[in-house]
């Protein structure tokens, strides 16, 4: 594995330097790209950041990224009222069309919150299948449990190997999506996902793993510097093989800088990115 950790001083300049590594992925000449998505607080300007770089830098770019671009999600809400013309108010269908969908793309994929869980999960296993070996890069963006340091849905427990399954989301994630989505209101938070899982994210080419704020300190330290565990999904990422960026700002890199000092982060512009992305394909 070739892993870069890179501290930015604020959550504002760490998603312009994400928005440009999915610039290089998107732009290296390689074919295929397929984009891996993940929703949540802290990927929103990094798609807003993508949205104004192709806007302002890449006149045209629609007719090059028709053919060539897809996305498909990690994870979605089982959600037991929904159905395809009637989304829940807070969907992650809706939120990926707002914003980072609207790149002009030939396809996106997500799991469907209103058909059978389990159909669903088989359903979903194919699409990830097909939409892997369609792509000739791969390129997935993570974010990360505050406190339990999950990815997608793949819950504390979940084996380390682990396809595309139902999760049933733990207190600490409920409570955090509460705040973040639902006003506070745990009872409006659904209890159960779809989520790829650890082995289907571990077959990405190139994994983007974004933390911001003081709250994913401890746990981004204990997933890269501390015992894997399957009690620290995150932790998997050590037995990746690919090329892996951890991009954190000032205040979710402290626990880091603290307990094993500023050598861990490497300064690298997008000139830099450019090469990284070429060097690998
Ligand atoms: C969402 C997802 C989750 C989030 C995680 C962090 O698609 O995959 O793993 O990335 O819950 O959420 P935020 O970014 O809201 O802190």
């Amino acid at each position: 594995m070739q892993c870069f950790f890179i501290n930015k001083h604020t959550r504002e300049e760490a998603s312009e330097f994400a928005a440009r590594i999915f610039e290089a992925a998107f732009w290296n000449g390689s074919g295929n790209v397929l984009v891996g998505t993940a929703t949540g607080q802290t990927p929103v300007l990094t798609y807003k950041n993508m949205q104004r770089i192709f806007n302002e830098e890449y006149d045209g770019y629609e007719e090059e990224f028709e053919e060539c671009i897809r996305f498909m999600q990690l994870d979605n809400y089982v959600s037991d009222d929904a159905t395809a013309e009637n989304l829940p108010e807070y969907s992650y269908q809706r939120e990926l069309e707002e914003s980072i969908w609207k790149i002009p793309h030939n396809a996106h994929f997500i799991p469907r919150e209103y058909i059978d869980p389990e159909e669903e999960c088989k359903h979903y296993e194919k699409v990830v299948e097909e939409q892997r070996n369609w792509a000739d890069l791969y390129i997935q963006l993570l974010g990360i449990g505050d406190k339990d340091g999950h990815i997608g849905f793949n819950m504390p427990g979940t084996p380390l190997d682990a396809g595309v399954h139902i999760a049933t989301l733990n207190e600490e994630t409920i409570e955090a999506n509460a705040k973040k989505f639902f006003n506070g209101d745990t009872s409006k938070v659904p209890k159960k996902a779809i989520t790829m899982g650890i082995g289907n994210i571990l077959q990405a080419d190139v994994i983007v793993l974004e933390a911001f704020g003081s709250e994913k300190a401890e746990i981004i330290h204990k997933s890269f510097f501390e015992d894997m565990t399957e009690e620290v999904p995150a932790s998997a990422l050590r037995t990746y093989d690919g090329l892996l960026f951890v991009i954190l700002d000032d205040e979710s890199s402290s626990a880091i800088r603290e307990k094993e000092g500023d050598d861990v982060f490497t300064n690298l512009d997008k000139y830099d990115v450019n090469q990284i992305i070429l060097d690998n394909n």
